[in-house]
């Protein structure tokens, strides 16, 4: 191992854009199919994972919102989590903020309960038996309609405690944020805290609308922003954080080659860029390995790799006591 590598696996971090669904390994999407007794489209793990072989956002949404398929119980939703929870904290995560997609599961005729329940109870073991962090975001699927949206909003209100705030996620060109502003303009009077998916496929103007109709403390990707000089002002002197996913860019080609990867350019800009995985399971990598892939790719100092760090934390939804708490585990690593 590198000095660089040990480093990165060894620097405490929190991850800020993982979606649950995505981090449903083939394995386990075989068990869970034979537990639930669904009949799968592919013979094996191997020829599951040679599907996954993606040319854009929506060839990818495809498959995982039918790999998502296997998914029934609240067992089924527990096990998926708890291995997350374990994967992650093998990476020195210690605080993570989880999406779910409720709207991928209440079509199916899955209770919103049941979904639920299942990643609460390994979030809250998690905490005990792992020591990581954690808190929910549920994100509406942006090509369904806002009344849609508006449905599940209601369904959430008896779960608020566990559920920290809404995001927006799935088929991102052609379902602009302002398609949703009423829904988050009630969401924030319910509590919620708000994120959005934006300029990943789609462009700055996107960003734009999240920042000024939504009101979002954070943006998903947002690689598109750089486009944009005065939007990167905005979004600097807003100290609006990006969460980024290398891997998940060169899968869905948002990026050609790591090599063009913007993050090191984001931080160049003073953005308060993270590094997470999006979908693990579906794009070769957890957190250590989007790490890994853009310090090499764009070789990064230690100093770069302790910034993104940090910012993972400040950029997180987690109380000032416990922020200090995390960034004095930090110090150690500041290079
Ligand atoms: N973009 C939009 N929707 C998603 C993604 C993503 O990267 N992953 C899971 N749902
Ligand atoms: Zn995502």
């Amino acid at each position: 191992m590198t000095s660089t590598e040990k480093f990165i696996t060894s620097i405490p971090k929190a991850e800020l854009h993982v979606h649950i669904e995505g981090t449903l390994e083939p394995e386990l999407l075989f068990k869970l199919a034979e537990r639930n007794q669904i009949m799968l489209k592919y013979q094996s793990v191997e020829e599951l994972r040679k599907a996954y072989n993606f040319h854009n956002l929506q060839s990818f949404l495809d498959i995982y919102y039918e790999g998502a398929g296997v998914l029934q119980t609240e067992a089924d939703f527990y096990d998926l989590t708890w291995a997350y929870l374990e994967k992650a904290r093998s990476q020195n995560v210690l605080h993570t903020e989880i999406f779910f997609d409720p709207q991928s599961h209440t079509s199916r005729g899955i209770n919103f309960g049941t979904v639920v329940n299942g990643i609460k109870k390994a979030l809250d073991e998690g905490r005990q038996k792992l020591d990581i962090s954690s808190n929910l975001i549920l994100c509406f699927l942006r090509h369904l309609s806002e009344e849609e949206a508006f449905k599940t909003l209601k369904q959430t209100i008896p779960y608020k405690d566990s559920i920290i705030g809404v995001g927006l996620d799935s088929s991102e060109k052609g379902h602009p944020p302002s398609k949703f502003k009423n829904v988050f303009e009630e969401a924030k009077k319910e509590g919620f805290l708000t994120v959005a998916h934006a300029g990943e496929e789609g462009p700055a103007e996107y960003v734009w609308e999240v920042l000024n109709l939504l009101d979002v403390s954070r943006i998903d990707h947002g690689n598109n922003s750089l486009t944009d000089e005065k939007l990167v002002t905005e979004l600097v002197t807003r100290k609006i954080p990006l969460t980024v996913c290398p891997l998940s860019n060169l899968k869905l080609k948002v990026v050609t080659q790591m090599k063009d990867h913007p993050i090191k350019k984001m931080l160049e800009k003073g953005l308060i860029a993270t590094v997470n995985s999006d979908d693990p399971a579906y794009f070769g990598g957890y957190v250590n390995e989007n790490f890994l892939a853009v310090a090499q790719s764009l070789q990064l100092t230690k100093k770069d790799i302790y910034q993104l760090a940090k910012n993972s934390f400040d950029a997180s939804f987690i109380s000032s006591a416990e922020k200090q708490n995390f960034l004095y585990k930090l110090r150690k690593f500041e290079a």
